[in-house]
């Protein structure tokens, strides 16, 4: 009797305890999902990582194997076949570029697995993946010249010759086509307007920063900076500062910046930036949903666009700018 009371109270601790936890089942359990994510080049990339692992977390039913590739595509198409090789439910891919996805995406679909694209698009076959989420691009990009175009005429500047330097994010990705075409179609359109010289920033501050003090020792002409996200911006801002050159409010060049991450908000709140036209990147919840209706039979849309604005320094308020997430 004394055995059975002793065996008793051993298997209630053990099961209390949790010691009798199969987790192997519960491992199971969990939507095994490899996300390949392009970098972390600038402060809205590591926004938009942070919302994917914490979306993709155990806690809500996944795990997460990611993999930074270091803004290099060939990174990517190796995390890609890893991810295919660890069998993983899911694939989820920022992808660096439009271009040269489409083997390894059909190596994906002939393994089975479903593949969501997350903030850039690709150029490949939409039936190579089975949903995608992010901004439109060539609408921020429209959403920034409406802008410049009204400022400009309140100014009263309508013919004046306006010189803009461009920083140009990464070649082929779809945020710099996008934001690049609504520059260069506005430059068609208005025949004074006349870009001074097109910069690669590669979407970050130390590379930007380099291009624009360079640029500035030959020219200083110029009265707009027009760049393709905040990073390339507090590069460009240093390299204004250095030259002493002065901008933004009440400054001789006005600057438009895409993305509108917290640092870059507070920097328009103080008048340095004229401008932040807003792209969001906290995709991890709808990727999270996207997973969760395709698990449950649903064959979700194949594109979605999020909604987004744009600040200016005219209107922003502290308010806005304390409670911005990221
Ligand atoms: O694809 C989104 C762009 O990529 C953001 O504007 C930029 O900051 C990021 O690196």
């Amino acid at each position: 009797m004394r055995k059975q009371l002793a065996a008793l109270v051993f298997l209630l601790v053990f099961l209390l305890c949790g010691c009798g936890r199969n987790t192997e089942l519960d491992d199971e359990r969990l939507i095994r999902v490899g996300f390949s994510q392009l970098g972390s080049e600038s402060d809205w990339r590591m926004a938009n990582t942070e919302s994917m692992t914490a979306a993709l977390s155990e806690k809500n039913g996944f795990e997460l194997l990611f993999d930074n590739a270091k803004q290099r595509q060939e990174n990517q198409l190796l995390a890609i076949r890893n991810f295919i090789q660890q069998d993983v439910d899911y694939i989820v891919l920022a992808p660096i570029m439009e271009s040269g996805w489409t083997d390894v995406l059909q190596e994906a679909k002939n393994a089975e697995i479903p593949v969501i694209i997350v903030d850039r698009q690709i150029s490949s076959d939409e039936e190579l993946y089975a949903s995608w989420v992010g901004s439109d691009f060539r609408a921020e990009g429209d959403r920034a010249i409406q802008w410049l175009e009204q400022t400009i005429h309140q100014q009263g500047r309508d013919d004046e010759k306006l010189r803009i330097l461009h920083i140009r994010g990464t070649d082929g990705a779809t945020a710099q086509i996008g934001r690049t075409a609504a520059l260069e179609d506005a430059v068609r359109e208005n025949e004074n307007w006349e870009i001074a010289a097109t910069l690669p920033g590669e979407y970050t501050e130390a590379k930007s920063y380099e291009l624009v003090r360079d640029f500035l020792k030959s020219d200083h002409r110029i009265n707009v900076i027009y760049s393709e996200n905040d990073n390339m911006t507090f590069g460009a801002i240093r390299a204004l500062d250095e030259a002493g050159l002065s901008y933004g409010k009440d400054g001789d060049i006005i600057i438009l910046s895409f993305d509108a991450v917290r640092d870059a908000m507070q920097l328009c709140l103080d008048g340095k930036i004229n401008v932040c036209i807003e792209c969001n990147p906290l995709h991890g919840p709808r990727v999270a949903e996207l997973i969760q209706r395709i698990e449950a039979g649903e064959k979700p849309e194949k594109q979605t666009f999020v909604e987004e604005g744009l600040f200016s320094t005219d209107t922003l308020t502290e308010e806005v700018v304390n409670n911005r997430e990221y």
